[in-house]
């Protein structure tokens, strides 16, 4: 949420901002902004709306040339999409200018104090106060670094500040607390942003700041001191960029979305590699817990949010089946707030995409409070979920630009089944033979969500026949049932529709009084082999639904024929193991979803009022 960028070297500061800000612009975009160093002045613009807004403002006044800079590209949470709450935020003298990811709680009371002290301030933001608080700190002291450390002493929440001043011309200050910040190392420059796709076209050697640190930038070098001032270099991490900056541009495709879609069977195939080995067994050489505190393991909780969560909704009909451990599966906000039941014998799945989510953060320290080992899946190389966990299963799907989460789903998906089979090898369990045979047909799911890809023309056909429609629902049974979820969480997020998941046994206890005349219902069917008695039940549903007028449109096997009677749009996907099949049945829903936003017109990378990393509770 919101993204910062801060730049100190040889080029122009507004340019490398810039660029900077449109690759974080996906963090936020109520509004944006940027500060430069020049002439022995601060210079700065801001304007309400998406970045393009700022770059006209430009256009028509540009600003002064100069080499040091920061940049802001926001998700408002104090005060309305503005100018004026724009930020940079800068002092009444206009010497100073800040930015700001989080919340600063206690900002009334410094507001007030301000104020008292003679302080005009005029926004209703959060962060201005800090811009003022900068002010007086660096008059006493002179320098910004210094100045930062004693403002951070007194805030309160969550942020990620970084701020210029124009008596220090040449530096940069950032600092940290329960927000992200990463910096960038180049040769005679130095970059701060939220995110390392920010400065990836300058430099791929980065450093990953602890909590609580401030960083002062400078051409030819960077200092990390801790809240109190002593050096904190031994407390980073310094860290090489494994991909380049193609990985974070469209690539031909009109939209991030589209790209990330189609680079799904690469991102299962890299999350796989390397974690099977020649036996067909699991590796997780990277899973740092010990095996006996896995066998030990008597209850496994998985915390996260949103589609991350779906993920962890699925893994539990495998972690259960596989190893025969219990399996919780709770929303990250919801956990923290209740009295959970842990001890040193539960395993916690923490999972997230960005690893920054603060819900899923707070709940990882609270299970960690209790004594609970917490294993992270995670996309996001370095970020604070890993951190602070015991272990991290990386998966590997590359940076994930578009607000709607798809690769990233998918390779939670796969990381989700590793876990569980693993944990299942480990264990022994009366399913052996299965596990081995579900580890062959995960070496050949990339191929099969290939073959989905292929086919997804007539999806899109009548994903364009719906876009006047009202609301669309989803039923799915088992596997199927976190799958329909996703696919109205998608449709809500993107084309801004009612939709709604239902475990197809709930319709007759409620949502069945939805259904009427030409209502399109998504059915995620199960495979008919295997656990047949489910198939045989979602096929009654669905005779249920169109009895009652309801427009069906039947994802379901191939070779699947009891449904073909019943289902006005058949979607097919490939036989799976039936436990695997949301990796293949989720991408028609990714798909329709995409193609119903574009075709009524919404921004499908960009959807309104969200943000991608939600760095707030
Ligand atoms: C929906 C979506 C969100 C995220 C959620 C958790 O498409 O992307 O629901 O899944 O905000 O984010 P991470 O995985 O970064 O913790």
């Amino acid at each position: 949420m919101c993204g910062i960028v801060g730049y100190v070297g040889g080029q122009s500061a507004l340019d490398v901002v810039i660029a900077g800000l449109k690759r974080l612009e996906y963090r936020g975009y109520d509004s944006a902004g940027v500060a430069v160093i020049a002439d022995g002045g601060l210079a700065s613009a801001k304007k309400a709306g998406k970045l393009v807004n700022l770059e006209k403002a430009l256009v028509e006044a540009p600003l002064p040339g100069g080499t040091t800079g920061i940049g802001h590209t926001r998700w408002a949470t104090h005060g309305g999409p503005t100018d004026a709450n724009a930020h940079p935020h800068a002092d009444n003298a206009g010497r100073v200018a800040v930015v700001h990811n989080g919340i600063i709680e206690n900002f009334a009371a410094l507001r007030t104090e301000l104020t008292g002290r003679g302080h005009d301030l005029t926004s209703e933001t959060d962060t201005e106060v800090v811009a003022h608080l900068l002010a007086e700190a660096f008059t006493s002291c002179g320098e910004l670094a210094e100045s930062m450390r004693r403002v951070c002493g007194r805030l309160e929440g969550a942020f990620t500040l970084v701020a210029v001043h124009a008596d220090e011309p040449d530096v940069v200050v950032g600092a940290r607390r329960n927000s992200p910040l990463v910096v960038g190392v180049g040769d005679g420059e130095a970059f701060l942003a939220s995110d390392v796709a920010a400065f990836i076209a300058h430099t791929r050697s980065a450093i990953e700041l602890g909590q609580d640190q401030v960083v002062e930038l400078r051409r030819d070098g960077v200092r990390v001191t801790d809240f109190d001032g002593a050096d904190a270099h031994g407390d980073v991490r310094e860290y090489h960029i494994d991909w380049d900056a193609s990985a974070a541009e469209k690539g031909g495709y009109d939209y991030f979305m589209l790209k990330e879609i189609a680079e799904q069977p690469k991102a299962v195939a890299d999350t796989l590699l390397g974690r099977i080995n020649v036996e067909g067994a699991l590796t997780l050489d990277d899973l740092r817990i010990p095996s006996r505190v896995l066998r030990a393991a008597d209850k496994v909780v998985i915390v996260a949010c949103g589609t991350a969560f779906h993920a962890g909704l699925i893994a539990k009909y495998a972690i259960e089946h596989w190893t025969r451990i219990p399996c919780e599966v709770e929303l990250a906000s919801e956990f923290r707030y209740r009295d959970p039941i842990l001890n040193t014998r539960t395993l916690v799945v923490a999972i997230s995409q960005s690893g920054e989510t603060m819900d899923t953060l707070m709940a990882l320290r609270h299970a960690r409070d209790q004594g609970a080992t917490v294993l992270a899946i995670c996309n996001t190389n370095g970020s604070t979920i890993p951190r602070e966990s015991d272990a991290v299963l990386y998966t590997h799907a590359g940076p994930e630009v578009a607000v709607a989460s798809t690769k990233a789903f998918l390779t939670q998906l796969v990381a989700c089944y590793l876990v569980a089979l693993y944990l299942g090898q480990l264990r022994g369990t009366k399913y052996g033979d299965e596990i081995r045979a579900v580890i062959r047909e995960l070496s050949r799911v990339s191929h099969e969500v290939e073959r989905v890809l292929e086919t997804m023309e007539p999806v899109r056909e009548l994903a364009r026949s719906l876009a006047d429609k009202k609301t669309v629902l989803f039923l799915g049974r088992h596997v199927g049932y976190p799958v329909a979820l996703e696919g109205a969480l998608k449709l809500k997020e993107l084309a801004y529709m009612h939709a709604e998941g239902f475990a197809a046994g709930e319709l007759k206890h409620g949502p069945i009084a939805l259904i009427e005349e030409d209502v399109p219902v998504v059915v995620v069917v199960p495979s008919p082999r295997g656990r047949s008695v489910l198939h045989d039940k979602i096929v009654s549903n669905i005779q249920e639904i169109r009895a009652r007028g309801a427009r069906t449109i039947v994802i379901a096997e191939e070779g699947d024929e009891a449904v073909v009677p019943y289902a006005d749009h058949l979607i097919r996907i490939p036989v799976t193991p039936t436990l695997l099949q949301p990796l293949v049945s989720t991408v028609p829903l990714q798909v329709f979803a995409c193609e119903l936003a574009t075709a009524r017109g919404n921004e499908v990378d960009q959807p309104r009022n969200l943000a991608k990393s939600v760095t707030v509770e």
